[in-house]
């Protein structure tokens, strides 16, 4: 039985239109004035590298670019990227983009301080202890990456996704100016703020930090559901529930896309040390082998394992409906909790998210293989509030199919 529990974050946040505009200063004081940039050819062509490098060469910070990240990157994206990295010997690395990008920049980062190939720190706390700064300037609003302990790969090989997680991956500054996602086009608008919706209700309804069945001697950054967390989690769904249907149906709303920003960098906050669940076990073979967005993956997924977690976290779920909008007022608990499943049914509809696993092309004779993988994976399963077997996962799938 545990009865403390930690909160880590990036070391600091900055927030806010225009943020961006203070990243020399910010990267002079970390100092560093070799600054790695990770992005990728279409934050490129949108612009998005130029207002990042303009503040930077004002300051007399030598930048160095690797444009070639991809979604939902391979291993062999971070063996390039560290390549190029080593060639420019910087002493900072600036993660840009979304998810994808600042893993890549974040495993980089680790690469650089530490000998070995990227399998090596694989899994949950094995990398051995401070890496060089990073910096993380997200232009998505969804996965958080920006103050979180993991980085997630792609295995094309064995069609998985592993995750690096330790808090020496945790960026030293996170900048989040919510006009760098603007650009951002309709479906990464929804696949990422659902994925960031997925992340704030497994943190929320995740089994309790005095009830995490974290096994003797193994560790682990997730530790259960504890108060700040849960806090975090709250309020993100809330501005998720408010904002995400307007930012990807009029992307040009400024307030909208600030609501999600902040809602993704909470949820971040939350599930980083929390922990995420079932939804998100679920969706690594599905990801590794349809190559579906990790969002639009969580999106789909999500409304069926919030039915199977319902009778562990009633009380939750039935709160949960209120935060996303449904009038829950009169309810009992059971049909109040039904409505948070109705309420993400509802917001997949409105901003696209697909409905049926075979729309993401999965073959129903997959479905077996997919629940044994998803079902390895421990360092998450343990974090679901009620317990999972693989036939549990493979009647998930069979209902989402
Ligand atoms: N590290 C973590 O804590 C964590 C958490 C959740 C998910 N992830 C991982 O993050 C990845 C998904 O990240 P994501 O959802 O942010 O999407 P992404 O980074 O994969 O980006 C998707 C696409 O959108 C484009 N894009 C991004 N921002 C844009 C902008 N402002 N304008 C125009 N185009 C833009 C990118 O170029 C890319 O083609 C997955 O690999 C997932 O596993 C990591
Ligand atoms: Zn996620």
């Amino acid at each position: 039985m545990r009865t403390t529990w930690t909160f880590h974050s990036a070391v600091s946040l900055v927030f806010g239109r225009g943020a961006v505009r203070q990243l020399g200063d910010i990267v002079r004081r970390l100092p560093a004035r070799r600054v790695f940039v990770v992005t990728d050819a279409t934050l490129t062509k949108v612009g998005v590298l130029a207002a990042v490098n303009g503040p930077l060469k004002e300051a007399d910070v030598e930048v160095g670019v690797f444009d070639g990240g991809e979604p939902e990157p391979s291993l062999s994206v971070l063996e390039r990227c560290v390549e190029e990295a080593r060639k420019f010997r910087p002493d900072a690395v600036l993660g840009l983009g979304g998810g994808s990008n600042m893993d890549v920049s974040k495993g980089t980062a680790a690469l650089l301080t530490y000998a070995g190939k990227p399998q090596d720190y694989v899994g949950d706390d094995r990398i051995p202890g401070p890496v060089m700064p990073v910096v993380c300037v997200p232009t998505t609003a969804g996965t958080g990456s920006e103050v979180t302990a993991a980085a997630v790969f792609t295995v094309p090989e064995n069609h998985v996704k592993v995750g690096v997680l330790s808090n020496y991956l945790r960026p030293r500054v996170a900048v989040v100016d919510p006009q760098l996602t603007h650009s951002c086009p309709r479906k990464v608008t929804a696949d990422s703020g659902i994925d960031a919706l997925t992340h704030a209700i497994e943190a929320y309804t995740a089994v309790d930090n005095e009830e995490f069945p974290l096994p003797t001697g193994e560790r682990s950054v997730y530790q259960g559901r504890h108060p700040l967390g849960e806090m975090c989690a709250e309020q993100a769904i809330r501005l998720i529930g408010k904002h995400l249907k307007q930012a990807v149906q009029h992307g040009d709303d400024a307030d909208a896309r600030e609501g999600m920003a902040l809602a993704a960098t909470v949820a971040g906050l939350s599930f980083s040390n929390i922990g995420v669940a079932l939804v998100h076990a679920l969706e690594y073979p599905l990801g590794g082998a349809t190559h579906c967005s990790h969002g639009e993956g969580n999106g789909l997924l999500l409304p069926h394992v919030m039915r199977f977690n319902l009778p562990a976290r009633k009380a939750e779920f039935a709160r949960i409906a209120g935060w996303l909008g449904e009038d829950v007022r009169g309810l009992s608990e059971d049909a109040a909790a039904e409505r948070a499943v109705a309420a993400v049914e509802r917001l997949q509809v409105d901003i696209g998210i697909p409905q049926r696993l075979h729309d993401l092309g999965a073959k129903q004779d997959q479905l077996r293989e997919f629940a044994e993988k998803a079902f390895t994976i421990k360092r998450i399963l343990r974090v679901n509030p009620r317990p999972v077997t693989a036939d549990d996962c493979e009647a998930i799938y069979r209902s989402a199919w």
